[in-house]
């Protein structure tokens, strides 16, 4: 049973159910088919779980509450198998005086449970956290510590865990192998959490625990220490956003609100990194100084989904401003297809999480073989940030919602400003143009502020598309990548089926399905190749297909003439058209989902944070 989920635990002076609910609200995006809490109570180890969304955990607790200063508490999605209750977390031993949280997968969990079950544990679960529950019992000596250490050791795999005992009630432990964990520090009470969210109403103040780390954690302190049991001294990370900018701030929802936060999130991923005349990049902390990038000779850019798409803009950026050849790769994939990696080959890994499962590894092949690699991320101490040998952190602020806004496009803009400083570096492009391309960069934010504001107009195209049972994306050079993420995004949300195609390629085969009706998205900003796409368009339109056109300002007229309908974008260079173009796609998915009456920020079978292969 493969899982990836939220884990949180508190210990203090306060009610614990509360505190873990609201942290579980708050880590939802991570998983929902199934939550649980244990609490010590006056009874002693009590645990309720249910099945489906949260809400369900919450009117259990309601009709039967837990009342103690001590409890965990688990969100899950599960990747193979039912969810049920037997198979949600907490898990606990069969003698119920050891529960845990848990996110990962224990590779060796059969082998475990036969050697346990020999020895007379009994199982209720099919699932590999049940066999972690029971291995700490089984090595219980009168010190909790030392018993999840040495069933750590047992363990193989990739997990977060979190434990609370009945033997010892006044403390938690934790422990991170390849997933994320940090620990909140309050005034006489401690957090354990997956993600900063879940418990920053309590604290800012936390420990990010790295791979091999773990914690004996008490109201008053925190033991930190690897699980060999080598103490470690560690700095706090103070973290400075404010709860707000992780709530809908009064947008109905989260993906809308993140939609909307583009213009500041373009202008926060520039700030700092433009010079004060506006002539130069400055990236003030990436270690690829200008000297190193001259020694680049091949670029590879890994990443999934639409991470993968900001990509494919990046790799046309790259090759435009610095003429340096740029592939791009599933990062699921990288691995297996025994890549060409040089010394001289420079890996850049997108990832909003920064915790994607496959990303990582395919980070850590790059580096195994020699590569340099530089990681684009929204969050910083994520693993990819730290594995990283430079990182670029895009300012999107977190992002709620399961499919990807914000994140994409502070991709981009992150691809631009690396892309201008990397020509600067070797002189590929005239002066005069890098400050060309910042000045036009620089107008970006006002600019989608002007789509964002037709937001009515989208949502009419939203409407007209919203009952086909499938359309096509069409565009060409970056046209095309931007035509990738708008389909991803139709099909995550509004469970339309759609397709994006290099608009010269549908006419070798997939014209076959264009009949009378069918929707058509051509997207035509760039004016190089505008006359191409514009005659793919007409040989969908002589088979019945009904025509939208994302058009660039400028190029509207002649648009007009051929499409049946159209919204036009403000007039940008090319190269950065992607970062305005998205937006009507982003908002076309949004409404179509609302108009279909879907879960816009929670889709069927997806979850915000990848991690498992
Ligand atoms: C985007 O809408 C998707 N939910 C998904 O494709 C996502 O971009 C992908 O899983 C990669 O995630 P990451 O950026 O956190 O690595």
């Amino acid at each position: 049973m493969l899982k990836m989920c939220g884990i949180v635990g508190y210990i203090g002076y306060r009610d614990s159910q509360p505190i873990l609910l609201e942290g579980l609200k708050k880590l939802e995006y991570r998983g929902y088919d199934s939550a649980g809490v244990a609490v010590f109570t006056e009874h002693g180890l009590e645990i309720r779980k249910t099945v489906g969304r949260l809400s369900n955990l919450e009117a259990r607790l309601r009709e039967q509450p837990l009342r103690g200063t001590v409890g965990i508490g688990h969100t899950r999605w599960a990747t193979h198998g039912k969810p049920s209750v037997a198979n949600s977390h907490p898990h606990t031993d069969h003698t119920f005086k050891v529960s845990v949280v848990h996110n990962g997968i224990i590779e060796n969990y059969l082998e475990l449970k036969e050697e346990l079950m020999l020895k007379g544990h009994r199982f209720q679960s099919e699932t590999d956290t049940e066999v972690i529950s029971h291995l700490i019992a089984a090595e219980y000596d009168g010190d909790i510590v030392r018993a999840v250490r040495k069933a750590v050791r047992k363990m193989r795999g990739a997990f977060a865990i979190a434990v609370l005992t009945e033997y010892e009630p006044d403390r938690l432990v934790a422990v991170r192998l390849a997933s994320p964990l940090i620990i909140g520090v309050g005034e006489g009470e401690m957090f354990v959490a997956s993600d900063i969210p879940a418990i920053l109403e309590y604290t800012r103040d936390v420990y990010i625990l790295n791979d091999g780390e773990m914690a004996a954690i008490t109201r008053d302190g925190v033991e930190l220490m690897t699980i060999e049991g080598n103490p470690i001294a560690k700095e706090k990370f103070h973290v400075d956003w404010d709860l707000m900018t992780a709530e809908k701030a009064g947008f109905e929802h989260f993906m809308l609100k993140e939609i909307h936060e583009q213009p500041r999130a373009y202008r926060d991923t520039m700030r700092g990194r433009i010079a004060a005349d506006g002539r130069d990049v400055v990236f003030p902390d990436l270690g690829l100084t200008p000297e190193r990038l001259r020694e680049i000779r091949r670029v590879h850019i890994v990443a999934c989904g639409t991470a993968l798409h900001a990509g494919m803009v990046g790799k046309h950026v790259i090759e435009r401003l610095t003429r340096i050849p740029t592939e791009t790769d599933y990062a699921s994939e990288y691995r297996y297809r025994s890549p060409i990696i040089t010394p001289d080959t420079l890996v850049i890994v997108v990832s909003q999480s920064g915790e994607t499962a496959d990303t990582l590894a395919a980070l850590r092949e790059a580096k195994r073989q020699g590569a340099r690699v530089l990681a684009i991320t929204n969050v910083i101490g994520s693993s990819v940030a730290r594995e990283a040998d430079d990182v670029i952190i895009t300012q999107a602020g977190p992002e709620i919602a399961v499919a990807s806004t914000k994140a994409y496009t502070t991709q981009l803009i992150a691809f631009y400003l690396l892309g201008l400083y990397w020509a600067k570096a070797l002189g590929t492009l005239p002066d005069e143009e890098i400050a060309r391309t910042l000045a036009a960069m620089q107008a970006l934010p006002e600019q989608a502020e002007r789509i964002l504001a037709q937001g009515d107009d989208i949502k009419a195209l939203a409407e007209s598309i919203a009952r086909h049972q499938s359309l096509f994306f069409i565009g060409r050079g970056l046209d095309f990548a931007v035509a990738l993420e708008g389909s991803l995004k139709l099909k995550e949300i509004s469970y339309i089926h759609s397709e994006a195609y290099a608009a010269g390629e549908l006419k070798h085969g997939t014209l076959a399905l264009i009949e009378e009706g069918v929707p058509v998205i051509a997207l035509m900003t760039q004016e190089e190749l505008y006359e191409k796409t514009l005659s793919n368009v007409k040989e969908a339109k002589a088979r019945g297909a009904r025509v939208i056109g994302i058009v660039s300002e400028g190029l509207d007229a002649e648009a007009a003439k051929s499409v049946d309908r159209m919204f036009v974008v403000p007039r940008t260079l090319p190269l950065l058209a992607p970062a305005l173009s998205v937006v009507p796609l982003q908002l076309i998915a949004y409404y179509a989902a609302v108009t279909l009456g879907h879960d816009v920020d929670k889709p069927r079978n997806l979850a915000k944070s990848v991690t498992v292969e």
